[in-house]
């Protein structure tokens, strides 16, 4: 095993262990301030840390020093690319490209810029823990697949974008028609207070919509999303009456916003249409329905009843608009009928692999939807 600092410091980071190779990068600037890949190297380790500002700061002080490093100028545009700066992130690229011309490796990240979705800044990939869910959401984009254009989405609550993408990637291939994909998010931190620092702070930077701005721009040119900014509060009430065909709820997680969102929701859907939402991981007959009620306005919490962590004001919204609803890995889905709101099942739905989100997860996605077997297929 090496004893030379810098060694040690790069083997944390390989090996994952962040903040030893945090800890270990500062001693080594300590005692060598210009030691380049230090600067670079744990630069990148402050990007894996969702620090990315103080990780910019890094590398150009990095650049400072060797201004045609292409492995420095590659590492910064990936965190621009990651801040939404897609402007900076296509200089970055284009420079190391110049200083070393035949690197494929450069060329193709150049060149994927505008056409991939930027997936690693900080809680991109909301609901990573289950991302079945994006298969579910397609599904049910497939259970209206008979219904006559256009099919109109709404979603509250967008964040960076990864479920829009979702939506509009089902509505190109799992809808024959047009359809449109309306996304209703402040995008400022104003909505749910209880948010993890990363989410807020993006939100509150303006990192949040800014990659959501770059996201949708890779969504199939077929598909309209048209963007609102305000809560739902702000825009729904601005919003036609049965003007839409699926409505998606994953705004703020507390129980009056929630509440709102799904009595604005069931207005703005029409007959036959289905209402669902994300972040249901216990429904209340699941919880202690007394403690959920108790912390209704928290975001998320451990319920005493299973130990598990879910979001009480999704769980008694929910419950108190609709009852018992039909979930799959925390996306719930409702259809409305004439008789009222009525589970929904997938046994003739098709769904699609989230191809957007990094292999793994659509590797764990696929795993989760062959074990739960609610779907009937899965199409590429
Ligand atoms: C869980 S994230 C959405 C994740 C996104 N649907 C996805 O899967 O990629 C919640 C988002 O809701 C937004 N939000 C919070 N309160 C809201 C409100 N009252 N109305 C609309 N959006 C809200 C936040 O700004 C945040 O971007």
């Amino acid at each position: 095993m090496s004893t030379d600092p810098l060694q040690i410091a790069i083997d944390h980071f390989r090996n994952g262990r962040l903040t030893e190779a945090d800890n270990a990068f500062n001693a080594v600037l300590l005692s060598n301030p210009d030691n380049i890949d230090a600067l670079n190297i744990g630069g990148m380790t402050l990007f894996k840390l969702g620090r990315h500002d103080d990780a910019v700061k890094r590398l150009q002080q990095a650049l400072g020093l060797n201004a045609k490093n292409p492995g420095v100028l590659m590492n910064l545009g990936m965190v621009q690319r990651d801040r939404g700066l897609i402007d900076a992130a296509e200089e970055c690229f284009a420079a190391a490209l110049d200083l070393d011309p035949e690197n494929e490796l450069i060329s193709n990240t150049l060149d994927s810029l505008h056409r991939q979705p930027i997936t690693g800044a900080p809680g991109a990939l909301q609901g990573a823990h289950a991302p079945e869910r994006q298969i579910y959401m397609s599904a049910t984009v497939s259970l209206l697949s008979d219904r006559p254009s256009p099919l109109n989405i709404l979603e509250i609550g967008s964040y960076m974008g990864a479920s829009a993408i979702t939506w509009a990637k089902a509505l190109d291939k799992l809808y024959d028609g047009p359809g449109s994909l309306t996304c209703v998010d402040p995008w400022d931190g104003s909505g749910d207070a209880g948010y993890q620092a990363d989410v807020r702070g993006a939100l509150e930077s303006e990192t949040a919509y800014n990659v959501f701005r770059h996201n949708i721009s890779t969504c199939p040119d077929a598909v309209p999303v048209l963007v609102q900014r305000g809560t739902s509060r702000d825009i729904l009430p601005n919003l036609e009456t049965a003007s839409f065909d699926i409505v998606y709820v994953d705004g703020s997680h507390l129980s009056a916003d929630v509440q709102y969102d799904l009595q604005e929701g069931d207005r703005l859907l029409a007959d036959d249409g289905i209402l669902c939402g994300d972040d249901l991981e216990l429904q209340a007959h699941e919880c202690d329905l007394a403690f959920a009620r108790n912390n209704s306005e928290t975001d998320f919490i451990a319920d005493p009843k299973t130990g598990r962590k879910y979001h009480p004001g999704v769980t008694i919204a929910v419950f108190d608009f609709l009852g018992t609803v039909s979930a799959f890995s925390g996306f719930w889905a409702m259809r409305k009928m004439l008789e009222g709101y009525q589970p929904v099942d997938f046994q003739t739905a098709s769904g699609i692999f989230p191809t957007h989100w990094p292999a793994e997860f659509v590797e764990l996605a696929k795993q989760a939807v062959v074990r739960d077997g609610y779907l009937a297929n899965i199409v590429d």
